[in-house]
């Protein structure tokens, strides 16, 4: 059998799982690590990128050069193709991920031993909502991204499948289970039966009862979090004069990974001192624009980040913005929290409904929630996801590998002989 691999490339994380000989291992994608942060940093220098973990810790320690992260949500739009400044050259967002891409490879391959040139990847049920032509630009421009990191043969599978291949090697029984992939980008379901009698079956096509999913993540969380909670304070609802409010995007974008770092391209930052002069020194929008002088956004979603991931276990939080001003933060409260992303959740409950629809499966049939991705971590988010399973045991997954694991096992099936 060849040695193949899967690759997770995540809106916040990336895994890479591979099969070689009987084994199924998940790669060291960054030192010890099998998990890597879907962030690069190019330095101003022009030096080579610096992936995940090191790259963040490079702009952490206010390096100089250009951070970006969650570039997947770019794949599906018109952003992907444009080029950007990075260490004193003009590259394409394609071709930055074409870096990441070989970054992953490279990895997979020193631990493997071997090269490695086949690979299934993850892709969520719809990169775009409700735009098919979008959807499928998306999967294209993966797959060119892969080829130009080097692969030769290369298959999607979705992830929420991938995840219930994993799932699948801990079952004793036969199960009727709904999988939901709550991560960065994207909401990802899928009605299955998985279990020993259906693993044997060759043509696994019938046990695909329905996959539906939803362009709302963890990172749309953040959003909403920052919006309510932070954006206020550097600016958000002041007027520029009576009847006239500040526009919304530099606020939207300022709370949003993947747009983090185009406040800073130069038609954008003419339109931000424009708006400073129309305000003229207002307080908070000084703040905003001391934010974007010291290129410290990432800084603050990250701050909002973690007050989130800490609203999971607790009820109250701390958003620190010693970034924003010396001393200053904010207080988030579970509820608040809640209720500022009471849209978003109730767009995954949504979703669940339609994919159940699509499947032709009532939700008491179901004899499993299979549980993974970073937000379902999220109570509120547990409980829209297990609400309609009455019968059903809830079982929750490697949160972080079980995609990357399970797209190993997908491509041992489908590339491996
Ligand atoms: N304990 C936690 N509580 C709440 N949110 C969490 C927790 N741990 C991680 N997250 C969130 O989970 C998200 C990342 O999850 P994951 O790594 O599964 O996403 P991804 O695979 O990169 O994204 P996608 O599959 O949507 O492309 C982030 O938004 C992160 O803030
Ligand atoms: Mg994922």
């Amino acid at each position: 059998m060849k040695t193949v691999c899967g690759i997770d490339f995540g809106t916040s994380n990336s895994t890479v799982g591979i099969s070689k000989g009987e084994a199924f291992a998940m790669v060291p994608v960054e030192g010890t690590y099998t998990t890597v942060p879907s962030a690069i940093f190019h330095p101003a220098d022009g030096a080579p990128a610096l992936y995940g973990r090191g790259g963040i810790d490079a702009y952490n320690a206010r390096e100089p050069g250009r951070l970006m992260r969650s570039l997947k949500s770019i794949l599906g739009s018109a952003l992907v193709d444009e080029k950007t400044g990075v260490g004193g050259r003009y590259l394409s967002f394609e071709e930055i991920l074409v870096g990441f891409l070989v970054y992953l490879k490279v990895k997979a391959e020193t631990f493997a031993g071997e090269r490695i040139v086949d690979v299934v990847m993850g892709r969520p049920v719809h990169f775009v909502d409700d735009d098919d032509a979008a959807d499928s630009r998306a999967e294209s421009k993966l797959e060119s991204i892969a080829k130009q990191a080097g692969f030769k043969r290369i298959l999607f599978q979705y992830e929420p499948i991938a995840a219930a291949l994993q799932f699948e090697l801990e079952l004793e029984r036969d199960e009727l289970v709904f999988v939901a992939d709550i991560g960065g980008g994207t909401s990802d379901f899928s009605v299955v039966r998985l279990g020993p009698s259906h693993k044997r079956r060759h043509d696994r096509a019938r046990d695909i009862l329905a996959n539906g999913g939803i362009r709302v993540g963890g990172t749309n969380l953040d959003t909403q979090l920052s919006l309510a909670a932070v954006m206020p304070l550097l600016g958000k609802g002041v007027m520029i004069r009576k009847g006239r409010d500040l526009p919304a995007w530099p606020f939207v974008d300022l709370a949003t990974w993947h747009r983090i770092h185009t406040i800073t391209e130069p038609k954008n930052l003419n339109v931000l001192r424009q708006i400073q002069s129309e305000v003229s020194g207002d307080p908070k929008f000084e703040r905003y624009m001391h934010v974007v002088r010291e290129q410290s956004g990432h800084l603050i979603a990250k701050n909002v980040e973690d007050a989130k991931i800490k609203l999971s276990t607790g009820t109250d939080a701390s958003i620190n913005l010693d970034d924003v001003e010396k001393g200053l933060s904010v207080r988030a409260r579970r509820r608040d929290f809640e209720s500022c992303t009471a849209s978003e959740v109730g767009r995954i409950g949504e979703a669940i409904t339609s994919t159940l629809g699509t499947a032709g499966v009532k939700p008491e049939k179901i004899t499993a929630v299979f549980l993974t991705g970073g937000t379902s971590a999220i109570p509120v988010v547990r409980k829209a996801i297990c609400a309609p399973f009455r019968n059903a045991k809830v079982v929750d997954g490697d949160r972080f590998c079980s995609v990357g694991l399970g797209l190993a096992i997908d491509a041992r099936r489908r590339l491996a002989s």
